[in-house]
């Protein structure tokens, strides 16, 4: 296999500088990029008897730059091993541009494919450029891939009239019951906002345009990236990622965020949405994957970082972004239903249960056995009708904490991270609201050395955010204004 200048560098110094970076200065369970720059998680899929994750890269430097795919694969989704660095823009169709995102499948005689959108710098006759995107293929082993010599396989020349073939990206690629494949990929629409193509394949080479499976006309955002579709508890179901929205009463905060759409596929390929809503209510939270697991599990991840957030980070890191923990997902009552992978409990260590009948302000419940800074813990506030605010605190320590707060009056509940040490002014809250029976609230708190994930209820909301908060920081407490009954069943996770 020919392996190019471009790809031998990246692998080079991928290999060197992931020595400088020390096991703890980076999430125990969250992938993060082998060294320097990590954004949207890319080629999610189950291949020889593992999962493999790529994701975009800039090996070179802890910003957006010169896009390759970085690669890990993982026996149980927690635990990730990195493998040389998959694609380099290193060919025409990408190499001022990038290698942007994409899927991958396994073929049936057994090789990996990777679909992704090479962009093309293309210089104009009046001296500008304009980046040019077309979709491609890599074929590989599952640990080096070779460019299709026939790359492009979708171009502007497979659009529909008035698609845009700037925007043109991000390729989804999935095999169907009858051995033939669909690909669903994002582009511009002549009204300049987002829209979603179908494409089919016999042999996930040659490629004809299907339909259009749905238009944004500027409900949502402006341009739409990194779709994916798939059928869930009778359901179909759409997931993507708006650009530029803004805030909405349903949750959607202003900037990038990860949208869901529940509705139906008519025969035609058109796709009729129910329901509508964000996929994560937290601060960072962007670009999906799923895949069907072979235990028949709907699992998704996305990139735990918001665009706009991205200027937030500690000094002098060698690393930049993060995978979210992968979620299962399930459609209940017609709304998108988000647990922890189950095999995060594997890694739990020795069970701490509390049960505090009254927790005030003045009487904080500090939980000292379950300090730590990578913990899987779930607590159950009760709060008394005279309470006005509960908060359950985490990487607390030196004056610094994160936090999640519950307003019982307004059924709120906000996620914070503005006493960290932060120093710029990027958002650092978010609220949305909740609604129980009985006025309970149950969160479950998946903490990983610099982010948190907050499960609510039984996953009907899910915030996340990253911090970067000296790790010795990190105590946890729970403290209840007007008081409330608290229960906690917690676990350090252990990964070492
Ligand atoms: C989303 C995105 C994708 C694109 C990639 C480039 O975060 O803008 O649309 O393929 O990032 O790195």
């Amino acid at each position: 296999m020919h392996i190019s200048n471009r790809l031998l560098k990246a692998r080079v110094t991928e290999e060197l500088r992931e020595r400088q970076i020390k096991a703890e200065e980076r999430p125990a369970f969250h992938l993060s990029p082998r060294t320097g720059w990590m954004n949207d998680p890319n080629g999610f899929s189950f291949y020889k008897g593992k999962y493999h994750l790529f994701y975009q890269y800039n090996p070179y430097d802890t910003n957006w730059g010169p896009m390759h795919w970085g690669h890990a694969v993982s026996e149980d989704l927690i635990r990730w091993k990195y493998l040389p660095c998959a694609l380099a823009p290193d060919s025409f169709l990408d190499k001022e541009g990038g290698c942007f995102s994409g899927g991958a499948v396994e073929l049936d005689d057994g090789r990996h494919l990777l679909m992704y959108t090479g962009t093309r710098r293309e210089r104009q006759p009046d001296g500008t450029t304009c980046d040019v995107q077309t979709q491609c293929l890599a074929i590989g082993d599952g640990i080096d891939y070779e460019k299709y010599e026939k790359n492009p396989v979708i171009s502007e020349l497979d659009l529909p009239e008035g698609g845009s073939r700037i925007d043109f990206r991000d390729p989804k690629i999935w095999k169907c019951d009858d051995g033939s494949f669909r690909c669903i990929i994002a582009n511009r629409a002549a009204d300049k906002t987002g829209q979603l193509l179908l494409y089919r394949s016999r042999d996930a080479f040659e490629w004809e345009y299907e339909s259009t499976l749905l238009e944004n006309h500027g409900e949502y955002g402006i341009m739409w990236e990194c779709p994916d579709l798939f059928s869930l508890d009778g359901s179909d179901v759409i997931l993507m990622s708006p650009q530029d929205m803004q805030p909405t009463d349903d949750g959607f905060a202003p900037g990038n965020d990860g949208l869901c759409m529940i509705g139906e596929c008519d025969g035609q390929g058109h796709f009729r949405k129910k329901s509508v809503s964000p996929i994560d209510y937290g601060l960072d939270f962007y670009a999906t994957q799923s895949i069907l697991s072979p235990d028949g599990r709907r699992i998704m991840l996305g990139w735990m970082q918001d665009w706009d957030g991205v200027p937030y980070r500690k000094e002098n890191m060698a690393w930049f972004g993060q995978v979210t923990l992968p979620r299962e997902l399930r459609v209940k009552n017609g709304r998108l239903i988000q647990t922890p992978i189950r095999e995060i409990e594997r890694y739990r260590g020795k069970k701490c249960e509390i049960n505090e009948p009254k927790v005030s302000g003045d009487k904080p419940l500090v939980l000292d056995q379950l300090s730590g800074r990578t913990s899987d813990i779930t607590v159950v506030i009760r709060p008394e009708d005279t309470c006005t605010k509960a908060e359950l605190r985490f990487a607390e320590g030196g004056g610094h904490y994160a936090s999640v707060t519950l307003r019982p009056k307004e059924r709120s509940i906000t996620l914070d991270r503005s006493h960290t040490g932060v120093r710029r002014n990027v958002s650092h809250t978010i609220t949305t609201g909740y609604t129980t029976e009985d006025g309970s609230v149950t969160i479950r708190l998946i903490l990983d050395r610099y982010s948190a994930e907050i499960f609510l209820g039984d996953g009907e909301k899910v915030m996340s955010m990253t911090y970067y908060s000296a790790e010795d920081e990190d105590g946890i407490s729970v403290r209840a204004e007007g008081g409330a009954s608290v229960t906690v069943e917690g676990y350090r996770l252990e990964l070492s």
